[in-house]
């Protein structure tokens, strides 16, 4: 079957279609059907089904004869080191590290937060907890203190488990105090914390809190796989909305274990005992769906590299880990590239390793613009494909179905529906717009499995971002359009968030930041275009009356304030002082206009600006950062 067909027997079946891939997952009940509506626009997915995530990840590849092959490859440019871990490793340090939490109280549906760096043991403990049918929450390494605290007070977790440090490149990044700094500022409190001590830094210990990762696993009993619900939560992962309070993006058990095991062939084209590699960090969904789970869950080898695309220790690093490990998939962000392209624009390093063993480079997490993919498929002689997903969705919404037949390439565009996906582009009112035309990207419900449910605690906010603008849409905040043969453009989002190197951040939450600080009585951020990591934030802050500070001074230490709140990954760094934002004559700010002045696109005077002469102070303000230049 070629992807129209494919595409159409999901359609004329969606529930037989999922009920028999469900097929290639273990159940420990089979779930009776597919799809069960739970309220008005709610579904779940293999809801009466019973299953385990660890269990279709590890267990079940050491039952079928397997647990000799390579499940974790830890490639760590960084450390300068190198380890393998089979199956049947994975599965008894798995299993001993669910026993030891489970020894101090960690049950099924108790959450436990994760804060740990592109290391194996961060995927074991993912797995501790679903074996156990605990809730993990993965928290990227590159937030504050104030972040994690956040999230910690959402998941009230029962236990964190952290790891002493993060190595960046010339930075050793200090997990324990930023861990310490966050329970303090918590209101909830954890039981205990397990600490995860890496040679780089060896970290205090609280007595009575903290227990080293090692010494708690001690002669502890291991832990069998327990079965959850097919509508069990495997993990709740934070993500930027508009405000500064993150959602927390449910994932269930059963879709989850289904969807993610089709992907990997339909769309990555990869078999069991194939090494897939997805060049992203734990603290991300790709991380979740794509260096831990799917390609355990499918039986592939996967790669978790400790490294930067450039820099560790140069350009070829990319090359270097697939040539040496044999990648047959590679999965990465544009910026990456972006940031190759730079050092080794000619793609000299690819020269120098053996790159046959791979099949093709899967690119997603903001646009892929045409230069680099052009450079990628130049330079590589492979082909590129772009995917466009979200950390709702968890898997592709649309991208190429390689596995099922190589559709042919658009540059721009990341190619067609899965199936599961119904996506339509709507008008303001919600009526479908033809061929060609821009409008907000939309998809019909239900959404396939593997998708967000809901959202944490939070079943009105879940309503109120998604589902309400459009009814019987989900409303994914993506603009685009779709062309005369299917395929999908996406050209920007229609909320406050921005995608800085392929990660996703709420200028609104950094508003709140700037807010924050005793001077500034007004302030906005805008996402502006920048070469490498796609798009920067700019805060633009307006004084309290009678502050006569140097601005200079006042600038700094907003800059300081966003990389002590929110984190260094928000790279908030363009700050200006200005007397007054332009606004429309209802008071609302003119954030669009004030991007279009930055990266010097033409824009029409908004007819309702209030005073069209503020434009002129925020473009000298613009150019004295260096922007608005043309
Ligand atoms: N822990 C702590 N700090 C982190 C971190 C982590 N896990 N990841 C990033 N940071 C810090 C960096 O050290 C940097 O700090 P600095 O301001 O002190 O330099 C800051 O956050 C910004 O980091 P980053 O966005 O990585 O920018 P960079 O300039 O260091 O590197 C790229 C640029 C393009 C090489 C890099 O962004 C990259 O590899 N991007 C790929 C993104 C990706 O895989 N996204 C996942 C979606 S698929
Ligand atoms: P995240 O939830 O962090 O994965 O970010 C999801 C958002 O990133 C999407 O809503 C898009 O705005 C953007 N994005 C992800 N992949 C792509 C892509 N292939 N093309 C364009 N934008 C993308």
């Amino acid at each position: 079957m070629g992807y129209q067909e494919v595409y159409e027997s999901w359609e004329s079946d969606p529930e037989g279609f999922w009920m028999q891939q469900a097929d290639a997952i273990d159940w420990d009940k089979k779930p009776s059907k597919a799809l069960f509506e739970v309220g008005e626009n709610l579904y779940e997915w293999f809801a009466d089904g019973q299953t385990n995530t660890c269990w279709n990840a590890v267990d079940r590849h050491v039952e079928a004869g397997r647990g000799g092959q390579v499940a974790i490859i830890h490639d760590s440019p960084i450390t300068g080191t190198l380890h393998k871990i089979t199956y049947s490793e994975l599965r008894n340090r798995v299993a001993r590290l669910a026993g030891a939490l489970r020894a101090k109280g960690v049950e099924k549906g108790d959450r436990v937060i994760i804060y740990m760096p592109m290391v194996p043991e961060a995927l074991e403990a993912m797995l501790a907890c679903s074996r156990l049918g605990a809730i993990h929450s993965v928290v990227f390494g590159g937030f504050a203190a104030n972040e994690l605290a956040v999230r910690i007070d959402d998941a009230k977790p029962k236990a964190i488990i952290a790891a002493s440090c993060g190595l960046e490149p010339g930075r050793v990044v200090h997990y324990k105090p930023l861990l310490d700094g966050a329970i303090d500022l918590a209101t909830h409190k954890p039981d205990f914390c397990v600490i995860f001590q890496r040679e780089q830094e060896v970290a205090h210990l609280e007595e009575g809190r903290d227990y080293d990762w090692h010494g708690f696993q001690y002669g502890v009993e291991p832990a069998d796989c327990v079965p959850v619900e097919g509508n069990h939560p495997a993990y709740i992962l934070y993500t930027s909305g508009t405000t500064g309070a993150p959602k927390g993006v449910i994932r269930h058990t059963g879709g989850h274990l289904v969807a993610l095991n089709w992907t990997m062939k339909n769309i990555y084209n990869v078999d069991p005992g194939d090494v897939f590699w997805a060049a992203s960090d734990v603290g991300w969904v790709v991380g979740h769906s794509y260096i831990c789970y799917a390609p355990l869950i499918h039986g592939n080898t996967t790669i978790v590299f400790e490294g930067k695309p450039v820099g560790t220790p140069d350009a070829g690093t990319f090359w270097r880990v697939i040539s040496e490990h044999k990648v047959r998939t590679f999965f990465t962000a544009p910026t990456a590239f972006r940031a190759v392209k730079r050092d080794d624009p000619k793609g000299e390093f690819v020269g120098k390793y053996d790159i046959s063993c791979l099949n093709a480079i899967y690119l997603a997490g903001e646009r892929a613009d045409p230069d680099t993919i052009e450079w990628a498929q130049q330079v590589t002689g492979k082909p590129i494909y772009d995917h466009w997903w979200q950390t709702e969705t968890g898997w592709t919404i649309a991208g190429m179905p390689a596995g099922i037949e190589a559709l042919p390439v658009k540059i721009g565009s990341p190619s067609v529906p899965m199936p599961g996906y119904d996506v339509q582009i709507l008008d303001e009112a919600g009526h479908p717009m033809k061929p060609g035309e821009l409008g907000a990207i939309a998809v019909k419900l239900p959404l396939p499995p593997g998708t967000l449910p809901t959202l944490w605690n939070a079943e009105d906010r879940f309503r109120k971002s998604y589902l309400s603008h459009f009814p019987g849409y989900y409303e994914t905040g993506d603009a685009g359009m779709i062309d005369e043969d299917g395929y999908l453009y996406i050209m920007a989002r229609t909320d406050d968030v921005i995608n800085v190197a392929g990660h996703r951040l709420s200028t609104g939450g950094m508003e709140e930041v700037l807010a924050s600080h005793p001077d500034v009585a007004e302030c906005a951020v805008i996402g502006v275009t920048d070469q490498l990591k796609g798009q920067l934030p700019m805060g633009f802050v307006c004084l309290t009356t009678g502050v006569n500070r140097p601005h200079d001074e006042i600038v700094k230490e907003c800059v300081k304030l966003v990389r002590d709140k929110i984190g260094p990954v928000a790279a908030f760094k363009l700050c200006a002082v200005v007397d007054r934002l332009p606004k429309t004559r209802s008071g609302k700010i003119l954030r669009a206009t004030m991007v279009k002045i930055a990266d010097s696109e033409e824009f029409k005077m908004p007819a309702t600006i209030d005073d069209p002469a503020i434009l002129d102070e925020i473009k000298t303000a613009l150019q004295g950062m260096g922007y608005a230049k043309g």
